[in-house]
């Protein structure tokens, strides 16, 4: 067997848990929201770089239900990056044929927020380059429980036979329904562990934790981790072919 049959398809969904900017402006004894903003700077030219490694989805973590728990004075300073950030990438977006969706629970987000978040995926509807997912207000567990939750509606309301509840129904109800699974998961800064992040998504993807801080990520570092994806060998419960 040559090194070539162990060579996979490279992953068609990434998903990236940006952590770290936290720690990259203290060690630069800045505060911490000089550390987001370095961080969603980043989140360009990571974009940019999937259509060459063959990455057709990208989903990061933008904020979690957890991340309330933080400061008044960085939450704020989160929700107005995101702001500033939504208003200052559409161009570019656009022009890079990126269609953008959010999940996370939406009506948990300022007004003015919301309606920058809907009209971006208004108006990259047409475009059919790369798929970016931003996860906004998000939870695992909280996009389960609400998926449960209309899952219940459409009981009561006649529409689903609870004998027809199988693994593929709860799915139609999470926010991803229209995204397939990710291959491969990245979480950077160093923490092994998944944060809330994806939980019925990912039950078969591949993890990659790295130590480089979000703001230290760059398309090479991208690179590298794709490659390592490529050498892995996916069983999926099965025994190697
Ligand atoms: C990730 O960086 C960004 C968000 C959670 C919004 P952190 O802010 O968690 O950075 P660290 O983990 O404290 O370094
Ligand atoms: C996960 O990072 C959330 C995002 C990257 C948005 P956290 O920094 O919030 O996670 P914990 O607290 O280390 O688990
Ligand atoms: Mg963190």
């Amino acid at each position: 067997m040559t090194q070539q049959d162990h060579i996979r398809p490279g992953p068609r969904h990434v998903a990236i848990i940006m952590d770290g900017n936290g720690r990259w402006a203290t060690m630069r004894g800045r505060p911490r929201l000089f550390g987001h903003h370095a961080g969603a700077k980043r989140v360009r030219e990571i974009v940019e770089a999937c259509p060459d490694m063959g990455v057709k989805y990208l989903t990061i973590f933008g904020f979690s239900t957890e991340n309330w728990k933080r400061t008044q004075i960085e939450v704020a300073g989160l929700m107005s990056l995101f702001k500033r950030y939504i208003q200052k990438e559409a161009r570019a977006l656009r022009a890079n044929n990126v269609r953008v969706r959010f999940i996370g629970d939406r009506p948990g987000l300022d007004e003015k927020l919301q309606s920058l978040m809907d009209e971006l995926e208004e108006t990259t509807q047409g475009c059919d380059g790369t798929n970016l997912t931003i996860a906004l207000n998000y939870g695992g567990r909280d996009e389960v429980a609400r998926a449960t939750r209309r899952l219940a509606e459409d009981v009561a309301a006649g529409k689903l036979d609870p004998a027809a509840v199988d693994e593929e129904t709860l799915p139609r109800y999470l926010d991803t329904r229209v995204l397939p699974d990710p291959d491969l998961v990245i979480r950077t800064s160093g923490e092994a562990r998944i944060s809330n992040f994806l939980l019925w998504q990912s039950a078969y993807a591949e993890y990659e934790f790295i130590d480089t801080l979000w703001p230290d990520f760059t398309p090479k570092v991208f690179a590298e981790v794709i490659d390592n994806y490529t050498n892995r060998d996916r069983r999926f419960g099965g025994v190697k072919a």
